[in-house]
C-alpha cells in the first residue's frame, strides 16, 4: 500500500514527533486568512496521524501550540482552539474504533476552558486504549517543562537525592509515559527544535521538509520514513562497534 520496503517496515521508527510549521505561510501563498492555513493543516494531521497509525508507528506527538504561539493575536489563538475542539470531537469515535489513546503535554490551564475540557474528556474516554498513541502537545514549552520537572523532583527528594540519572529523572518529565522520539519532523524549511522536546530528542534523527504543512501529505510523510530507515543510529558509538552489536540500543554513557 505505500513505498516500504520490508526492510523499510523493519527499521521504522517507534515515536516520530512533528513540528508542523507553515500553516500561515501557505494560507498567504493563497491570499487567504492564517486560519485557513490552520484549518487545512488539521486535515492534514488526520491524513498524516492515520498513515502512522497504518504502517505501524505506535506513539505520533503533534506540537500543535507552543508556549510562544500565546503571543499570536487573540483571534488567531481562540480559531485554533475552536479546530482543536472540533478535530477532538470529530476524531473521537475513530480514536475509539481504532483503539487510540490520546495524551497531552503542556500547560492546559493555559488553554481556554472549552479547549481545556475537550482535551481532558478525550484523553479520559480514551485512557483505556493501548494499541495507538497519539500526544498533543498544547502550549508546551520544554524549557517549562525541564524547569517543573527539576522542582517536582527537589520538592519530592527534599534536595538531598545525589545520584540523579536520566532514568530517574524522564519521570518528571511530562513525556514519561512515551518512549523517546527516533524522528523528528519540521515542516517549512526551518531548522530548530523551536524549544520542542529539547532532553528527548537527544538521539532523535531530524528530517527538514520544505512543504509547509497542509502540503506534507502521506507521500512527503513516507518520503520521510524512507529516509529515517536508512539512517544508521550510532548513539555515540563507531559504525564498526555497531556491526557487531544490536542496534538502537541506548548505550550507557554516550
Ligand atoms: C505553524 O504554522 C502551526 C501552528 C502554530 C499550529 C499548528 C496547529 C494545527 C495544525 C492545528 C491544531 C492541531 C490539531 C492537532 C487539531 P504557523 O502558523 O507558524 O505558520 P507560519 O510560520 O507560516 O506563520
Amino acid at each position: 500500500m505505500y513505498d516500504l520496503t520490508p526492510e523499510d517496515l523493519e527499521r521504522l521508527p517507534r515515536h516520530v514527533a512533528v513540528i508542523m510549521d507553515g500553516n500561515g505561510r501557505w494560507a498567504r501563498s493563497r491570499g487567504k486568512p492564517r486560519l485557513f492555513g490552520h484549518r487545512n493543516g488539521v486535515e492534514n494531521v488526520k491524513s498524516v496521524v492515520n498513515t502512522a497509525f497504518e504502517i505501524g508507528i505506535p506513539y505520533v506527538t503533534l506540537y500543535a501550540f507552543s508556549t510562544e504561539n500565546q503571543n499570536r493575536p487573540g483571534e488567531e489563538k481562540s480559531g485554533l482552539m475552536r479546530l482543536l475542539q472540533e478535530f477532538l470531537k470529530r476524531e473521537l469515535k475513530t480514536m475509539m474504533g481504532d483503539e487510540v489513546r490520546l495524551r497531552a503535554i503542556g500547560d492546559l490551564n493555559g488553554l481556554p476552558e472549552f479547549a481545556r475540557n475537550a482535551v481532558m474528556e478525550t484523553i479520559e474516554k480514551t485512557k483505556a486504549n493501548k494499541k495507538w498513541n497519539l500526544t498533543l502537545a498544547l502550549n508546551y514549552g520544554s524549557r517549562q517543562e525541564i524547569l517543573q520537572a527539576v522542582q517536582s523532583y527537589a520538592r519530592k527528594t527534599n534536595g538531598m537525592e545525589d545520584d540523579l540519572n536520566w532514568e530517574t529523572f524522564s519521570n518528571y518529565l511530562q513525556t514519561r509515559e512515551l518512549p523517546d522520539p527516533d524522528l523528528i519532523i519540521r515542516t517549512s524549511g526551518e531548522f530548530r527544535l523551536s524549544n520542542f522536546l529539547l532532553l528527548q530528542a537527544a538521539y532523535a534523527e531530524i528530517f527538514v521538509s520544505p512543504l509547509h504543512w497542509p502540503d506534507f501529505g502521506k507521500v512527503a510523510f513516507v518520503d520521510a520514513l524512507k529516509n529515517y530507515t536508512h539512517r544508521e543510529r550510532r548513539f555515540g558509538k563507531t559504525g564498526d562497534q555497531l556491526a557487531t552489536a544490536s542496534t538502537n540500543l541506548l548505550p550507557e554513557n554516550s
